[in-house]
């Protein structure tokens, strides 16, 4: 098969050298792809959010099936377009794209089936807004409708942080359209997890939980950030919460797709909080998390492709994979000043050397080749990956790679796993 991957992050490396590894793959693509990505596949210059130059590139290169990595061509239709042109694709529709570009959109459905998740309420109008607000009291979350590359959330302290956020978003000044209206909920007590399954329309197949650092720095301290580490197993995640998350969270949803008649096909990766009363969702993303695609990646034991296919065609209902007992976790490296301003350009050494500790291996996530150099191009720029029998011996060997890399205008943090180490599962 000729397989194209949409996106350049380090998402899409795993996904690449997952797939990549795949007997069924003749040919990989991938646009536009970074230097790490073009040691498995060749990339082509062409944007991931440009629907139209990714179809055509499909097209041209004879692609049997595409598979894209982030959200902003889904919610603008590139799988619906690849269908239209008679290409095989991962990932869904605009219309069940929704689950991640409408918090709206999700938290309606979460209340018409019962599926649980914050007390919420939808504002277009700032004053009624605050008038909820006020009512409320804080803490309380204000969330912006639309994608905003994950900046759209404010976690607010006080009352007057909650309104001045609501006003902000409504006003558009900040995040445009996607601020056009506003979810209020209910600030959710617990521990977050990261859940994903693969869904072929009618059946979900649950894949395995991790955990995210969002924040950019230790302690859990700083801006908010697409996220700095992830690790699986999550000690908080067990098979038992696992299979509570399918029964009352994850199969209500793709059978209230499917009669919508927007059926979800793709991965469906909920935005767990494990709270006392169980697991409550507080987002749907419609795609892999990064990083926590990387950390999936390297303990899936089976071939991924065949399960992307059956995401894409149907038969999931009896697909089964295999998976690594051990622990996986990734450290992401980024430029400093991310996740606001920073500098591209600067030169990363030593990636060779951090690449043979055992148990490695480095995803980019935003670089580029200039001859045989590699140059920081992005935010998050690397996502040093490290398995092991034991979460510390994980973390041992990830960060082991990580001070081999010589790369003065990066920085990371320094406790990824903080919850996990130390912690019996
Ligand atoms: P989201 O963009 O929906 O993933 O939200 C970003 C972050 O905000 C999440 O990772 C949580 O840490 C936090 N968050 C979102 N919703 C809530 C909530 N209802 N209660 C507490 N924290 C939340
Ligand atoms: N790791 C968070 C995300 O992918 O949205």
């Amino acid at each position: 098969m000729r397989i194209l991957v949409v996106g350049g992050g380090g998402r899409e490396h795993a996904l690449c050298w997952a797939i990549a590894a795949s007997p069924l793959c003749t040919k990989l693509y991938c646009a536009p792809g970074n230097a790490g990505i073009a040691t498995v596949a060749e990339c082509i210059e062409v944007p991931a959010e440009d629907v139209a130059g990714q179809v055509a590139l499909a097209v041209n290169k004879q692609i049997d099936f595409v598979v894209v990595g982030p959200e902003v061509p889904l919610a603008a239709g590139l799988a619906d377009r690849l269908a239209e042109a008679g290409i095989r694709v991962f990932g869904p529709s605009a219309k069940a794209a929704m689950l991640e570009s409408s918090k709206g959109f999700t938290k309606d459905l979460c209340k018409r089936h019962g599926i649980p998740t914050a007390a919420y309420e939808r504002f277009t109008d700032a004053d009624k807004a605050a008038q909820y607000i006020r009512a409320k009291g804080a803490p309380i979350v204000v969330k912006a409708d639309g994608l905003a590359a994950g900046k759209g959330v404010v976690v607010a302290e006080s009352v007057d942080q909650a309104v001045e956020a609501a006003r902000d978003m409504l006003s558009g000044n900040r995040f445009g359209a996607a601020g056009a209206s506003v979810v209020v909920e209910e600030f959710l007590v617990g521990e977050e997890a990261s859940f994903f399954a693969l869904c072929d329309g009618e059946h979900a197949l649950p894949l395995i939980g991790a955990q995210d650092h969002k924040r950019a720095f230790d302690g859990d301290k700083g801006p908010n950030t697409g996220g700095m580490g992830a690790y699986s197993p999550a000690p908080v995640f067990d098979l038992a919460t696992q299979q509570h998350t399918m029964e009352t969270i994850i199969q209500p949803t793709v059978r209230a797709m499917a009669a919508a008649g927007t059926p979800f096909r793709g991965v469906l990766y909920a935005g767990l909080m494990i709270t006392r009363e169980g697991p409550k969702l507080f987002e749907y993303n419609c795609r892999f998390g990064d990083p926590e695609c990387q950390v999936l990646m390297m303990r899936l034991k089976s071939d991924l492709l065949p399960a992307l296919l059956a995401s894409a065609e149907g038969g999931l209902a009896h697909f089964d994979l295999r998976w690594s007992t051990d622990t996986a976790l990734t450290v992401v490296m980024a430029a400093k000043g991310y996740p606001d301003a920073y500098k591209k350009g600067s030169e990363i050494r030593g990636l060779e050397a951090a690449a043979e500790v055992e148990g490695v291996q480095i995803f980019h996530a935003g670089t580029k080749s200039d001859g045989k150099r590699v140059l920081a191009n992005g935010g998050r720029v690397l996502s040093v990956t490290a398995m092991a029998p034991t979460v510390e011996q994980a973390r041992e060997r990830a960060y082991r790679a990580v001070d081999l890399i010589d790369w003065p205008d990066g920085f990371c943090r320094r406790d990824i796993a903080w919850r996990a180490v130390g912690r019996t599962p």
